[in-house]
């Protein structure tokens, strides 16, 4: 299978959502080689950091050369472009477990696709996207992908696919040594929580959101089910549902407005031909359906790994690069004689004591800001359900069996 993407192609590819780095779209065409595939463009920034786009594709930074001087692939490779879907493929994937990763993969594309295709979708794209960043036109690759969002194998005139995505933030609250006086409030509250008040005070939401990661990460039944149902309530940019591929519920490349009755209902309607509940109960139905793939998968246990590698928070990791980049510590300077000893035992550790703290900080704010999908579909009498990567659930109150299957948007 040769992927080659020319000029013309661009018309089969649609707009899927974005994030801050990323554009996504959707294949509509139908050459066998792209069905059941996303591409992710990257970005870049409109204002003031056009620079960043300039900035030649070289390869790693002579830092980063040091700091993953043992992944060979990834020193070696020679472009940035390149080392992301490396660093994807052989740091990120091995921790979060392989069958949930997809690392994607790199295919050229001429700079005439990616024009037209930031054309064609620019009146999807929400209106601050736009403005805030366009397609990285100096990239010469983009990233083709599973589309998460169906069941990609045997999709063929079966049941209807719903996906959920989730983007939990960090699950855990830091226990480091060395958080400070001033910052202590760490220590108490979610770093999900303070940055929706900062939020709130900047005018960017209008009410904070009801979902706190502790309790999707708690692995208790219960209270996953009241964050999954918090998410619904106030998804914000942490929540969207689709069926088959379509955006169904939350916001379509950012964020969305609070759930009020009209997004509701519409939502329950949209459910109907699903799930098999009596008016007014698919909704419900649904989110219990999500909480105990959620618990049954464990995906919130494997993420949760990788996110506490970060186990001396910024506080700690700051004066480990300071030593890596030999640079004088900007923290330090400002400490007194008493103040000092705190970090003095990161400031003696070995050279490779300092790069494992800063890769493993770097490794966990990844996992930090991970998505995962996870896509139903309801069994028919007759599958057998065998030979896939999915597992089961069974809806008691509407007696309707679903294969689920779990992946990780790193
Ligand atoms: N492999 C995929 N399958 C289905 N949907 C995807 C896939 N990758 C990304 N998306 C959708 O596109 C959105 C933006 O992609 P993402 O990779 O998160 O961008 P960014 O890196 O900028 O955050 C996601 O929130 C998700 O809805
Ligand atoms: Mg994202
Ligand atoms: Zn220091």
């Amino acid at each position: 299978m040769e992927m080659i993407l020319r000029e013309k192609d661009a018309n089969e590819w649609v707009y899927r959502g974005e994030g801050a780095a990323n554009l996504v779209l959707a294949y509509t065409g139908s050459s066998p080689t792209f069905i059941g595939k996303v591409m992710r463009i990257r970005k870049c920034p409109r204002n003031g950091a056009e620079g960043m786009c300039m900035r030649s594709p070289s390869a790693l930074t002579a830092l980063e050369r040091l700091l993953w001087k043992d992944v060979d692939e990834l020193i070696s490779s020679s472009d940035n472009e390149i080392a992301c879907q490396l660093f994807a493929h052989h740091v990120m994937k091995p921790l979060l477990g392989p069958k949930y990763v997809d690392a994607g993969m790199l295919v050229e594309v001429p700079r005439e696709f990616l024009e037209l295709v930031e054309k064609n979708v620019i009146r999807q794209r929400p209106a601050w996207r736009v403005d805030n960043a366009r397609v990285d036109m100096h990239r010469g690759s983009v990233l083709l992908m599973s589309d998460h969002s169906v069941f990609t194998h045997g999709n063929l005139g079966s049941s209807p696919c719903i996906s959920v995505e989730i983007k939990p933030k960090c699950g855990f609250i830091p226990l480091s040594r060395f958080i400070s006086e001033g910052t202590a409030i760490k220590r108490r509250i979610t770093r999900f929580q303070m940055h929706q008040a900062l939020k709130l005070h900047q005018g960017e939401i209008s009410l904070l959101s009801k979902y706190n990661p502790l309790d999707l990460f708690s692995g208790s039944k219960e209270r996953i089910y009241k964050a999954i149902k918090d998410l619904f309530t106030t998804p914000q940019n942490n929540f969207r549902v689709f069926m088959n591929g379509s955006l169904i519920f939350g916001g379509l490349g950012g964020g969305a407005e609070d759930t009020n009755f009209g997004i509701a209902k519409a939502f329950e309607n949209a459910l109907k031909s699903v799930i098999q509940a009596d008016n007014g109960l698919c909704t419900e139905n649904l989110l219990t359906l999500v909480a105990e793939a959620v618990k049954k998968s464990g995906v919130l246990d494997r993420l949760l790994d990788v996110q506490k590698l970060d186990n001396v928070d910024i506080e700690g990791a700051i004066h480990a690069y300071y030593d890596i980049t030999r640079q004088q510590c900007i923290i330090c300077r400002e400490l007194s004689e008493e103040q000092l000893k705190r970090y003095t035992s990161l400031h003696s550790a070995s050279l490779d004591e300092s790069l494992r703290i800063v890769k493993d900080y770097l490794i966990a704010a990844t996992a930090k800001d991970c998505s995962f999908m996870i896509c139903f579909r309801q069994r028919k009498a007759g599958d057998s359900g065998s030979g896939s990567i999915c597992s089961n659930i069974y809806l008691e109150s509407t007696k309707q069996t679903f294969d689920f299957k779990v992946q990780d948007l790193t």
